[in-house]
């Protein structure tokens, strides 16, 4: 077994689980996988008497780390593998352990194993408590999705087995991942060294009641984590041994096929229909994710290495224009503007960098301006590629939703991406759908010497927008215009977009149909873009009664940059307030399609901050909009 490509072909039925592993320097992570192998009975008899000796040498006893320092001379004296893959097995399962080397090396394990990694195992010293580095492997483990975590709480022996400081970290950790996602997490104390709570139970510790590490690998449940919905088949060949027969072959990455489906080819868009599955030189009725297969079409349509086969009605976004967080992983910073290869499965494009929208403090989570991202740091970033690919956002399929990035002239990995969402262009471009796209494609943004962290410091600020959403007379301008006032005095350079002035200039040409309305908040969302991209903070005052036009402006302005507030008056509150008398208008028939009365307002459903004005003062709402956005942390 010597590529990963190999690797990730075994089968990944339930009886295998993929793990990672990640630690710090000297938090016994060589033990404890020492350990484990050693008391799982996984290690040769010679390995173990060579380990025996060389302990003895160092004077020590049986020394299980020198098994690993021992693999690993052996794997840097043979063939060059960058990631360490490890296996052992139990009779319950057969285990893949992608593991984490050196203190740097951890975020290329990650990027190749993390995606496909079933749950990672997270090493803290119990000494030591938390570090910086343990919340980054954290976060990283969130950010890949992996749907199992275990903290493995190492050195036990060394704090005498203390309940208390077990705990003390089990806090301080579900403290930090409160504001992660991550679904499971499970705390086990253990002594790598001694072996209590690897393999075999604890005398020591008789207050834990949980599980031993290698029972909860053996036992925890793996099946739910695969997207068996979508299905996307990667074409990695194709295979045409005579006139007759013409097959594709690969690795279903997600969902079902079956004979007779109806397909799409992308990013051609031809359709067709599956006319058999072979596994093996085998028919069969169906194949599945992670079973690498050939899949014969009933016509002879254009398909070619990198093409996706998907079911029709089911396709994943196809875009010259990405959003994804990134993972940097080279000495040599990544740089906006100059051309990457982006590797996604067999296929190979060409992109640049747009721009690095922010990067994240690993400690406390928090979003941080940036330019370029450093060996090992983490941020999201905009790219645009030569030519679009097909993809899905990582959080729905993880293997159509990652990538990899390639430096051309080194032909090096140096960084990691998960794909996060649709782009703002594609969505806006698609939506609003009156662009000409001959004409956009013979567009060239240019870009300045000033950059945006230089503006955000001559500003004082980072900037944002705030979204005012909510009826006529719901209160928005006179907030709007108060929290700009406030800030204003707190020296934070803002500026109110307001519903009537805009409409007496830039948007006089429109009306309120519903396709004016969304012109109106297009534009004046890609101007509240321009404010902020200038450094300014931009208050909006808009009815912006659709929620999809409100969810294009929040793709426009950037979602990092956006906060919706609903400002929550009832509409008979509104009607009696009526400051410019239209509801009375309306009601006369005066005005035609008034929110609220004859056109609707799609009240948010989950706003970032709703105001009700009837419990609220203008005092309190402002008060309430600046706390929100002093607060800003990061979601992944
Ligand atoms: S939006 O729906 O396109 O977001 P916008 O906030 O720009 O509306 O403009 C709303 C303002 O225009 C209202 O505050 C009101 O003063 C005025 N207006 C005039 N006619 C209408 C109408 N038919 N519906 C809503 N507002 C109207």
């Amino acid at each position: 077994m010597n590529s990963i490509d190999d690797l990730m072909a075994i089968n990944e039925s339930s009886d295998l689980l993929r793990f990672s592993t990640a630690g710090s320097v000297d938090d016994g992570k060589s033990t404890l996988i020492g350990r484990l192998l050693h008391d799982s009975n996984n290690i040769y008899e010679d390995q173990l008497k060579s380990v025996g000796k060389d302990s003895e040498k160092l004077g020590r006893e049986l020394d299980l780390a020198l098994l690993m320092d021992g693999l690993k001379s052996e794997r840097e004296q043979g063939i060059t593998i960058d990631v360490a893959y490890r296996y052992f097995s139990t009779p319950k399962r057969r285990f893949i352990i992608a593991d984490t080397p050196g203190h740097e090396q951890y975020t290329r394990n990650m990027a190749t194993g993390a995606s496909t990694a079933d749950l990672a195992v997270i090493l803290v010293d119990a000494e030591n408590g938390l570090l910086t580095q343990t919340k980054r492997h954290s976060f990283i483990s969130a950010l890949f999705h992996i749907p199992h975590i275990v903290v493995v709480v190492n050195k036990m022996d060394l704090v005498g087995w203390s309940e208390e400081r077990f705990n003390e970290i089990v806090e301080e950790y579900k403290d930090f991942a409160m504001r992660l996602e991550m679904k499971d997490i499970t705390f086990i104390p253990i002594s790598a060294l001694k072996g209590d709570n690897v393999v075999n139970q604890s005398d020591n510790m008789k207050w834990y009641e949980g599980a031993t590490l290698l029972h909860y690998l053996e036992t925890v449940y793996t099946g739910s984590s695969r997207n068996m919905v979508d299905f996307r088949f990667p074409v990695q060949y194709v295979n045409r041994p005579n006139h007759r027969f013409r097959g594709f072959c690969g690795t279903i990455a997600s969902g079902i096929v079956r004979p007779g489906d109806e397909v799409t080819i992308l990013p051609s868009e031809k359709t067709t229909k599956i006319k058999s599955v072979i596994d093996g030189g085998e028919y069969i009725d169906e194949a599945f994710a992670s079973m690498a297969v050939t899949l014969e079409t009933e016509d002879e349509v254009d398909i070619s290495r990198g093409d996706f086969i998907v079911h029709s009605g089911n396709h994943p976004f196809v875009s010259d224009d990405l959003e994804a967080m990134m993972i940097w992983m080279n000495e040599t910073p990544l740089k906006v503007g100059t051309e990457y290869i982006l590797k996604q499965g067999s296929r190979r494009e060409r992109f640049v960098f747009r721009d690095v929208t922010f990067k994240i403090n690993p400690e406390d989570l928090h979003r941080i301006e940036a330019d370029s991202l450093q060996l090992n740091e983490i941020g999201r970033v905009n790219l645009s590629l030569f030519k679009p690919i097909p993809y899905d956002e990582y959080h729905k399929n993880r293997s159509t939703g990652n990538f990899i990035v390639i430096d051309r002239m080194k032909n090096l990995t140096v960084g990691a991406g998960m794909i996060i969402k649709k782009s703002k262009k594609q969505t806006s471009e698609t939506r609003s759908g009156n662009r000409d796209s001959n004409a956009i494609r013979n567009i060239f943004p240019q870009v300045g010497q000033v950059s945006h962290s230089d503006r955000c410091s001559l500003m004082g600020q980072v900037p944002k927008t705030i979204w005012l959403t909510g009826l006529s007379g719901s209160g928005k301008s006179t907030i709007a215009f108060a929290l700009e006032k406030k800030l204003f005095d707190l020296s934070k350079p803002c500026y109110v977009l307001d519903g009537d002035n805009i409409r007496s200039g830039i948007n006089k040409d429109m009306s309120f149909s519903s396709e004016d309305r969304k012109e109106n908040i297009r534009r004046i969302s890609e101007i509240a873009k321009l404010f902020n991209d200038a450094g300014m903070t931009v208050i909006t005052s808009f009815i912006s009664p659709f929620e999809e036009d409100r969810l294009i402006a929040k793709e426009i302005i950037g979602e990092e940059r956006f906060t919706e507030v609903y400002v929550n008056t009832p509409l008979d509150i509104c009607q009696e307030r009526d400051p410019k008398g239209l509801y009375k208008k309306a009601l006369a028939g005066e005005i035609r399609n008034f929110t609220g009365l004859d056109s609707p307002y799609e009240a948010p459903d989950g706003p970032d901050l709703e105001i009700r004005t009837v419990i609220s003062s203008v005092d309190q709402a402002v008060e309430m909009i600046v706390d929100y956005i002093d607060a800003g942390v990061v979601e992944v």
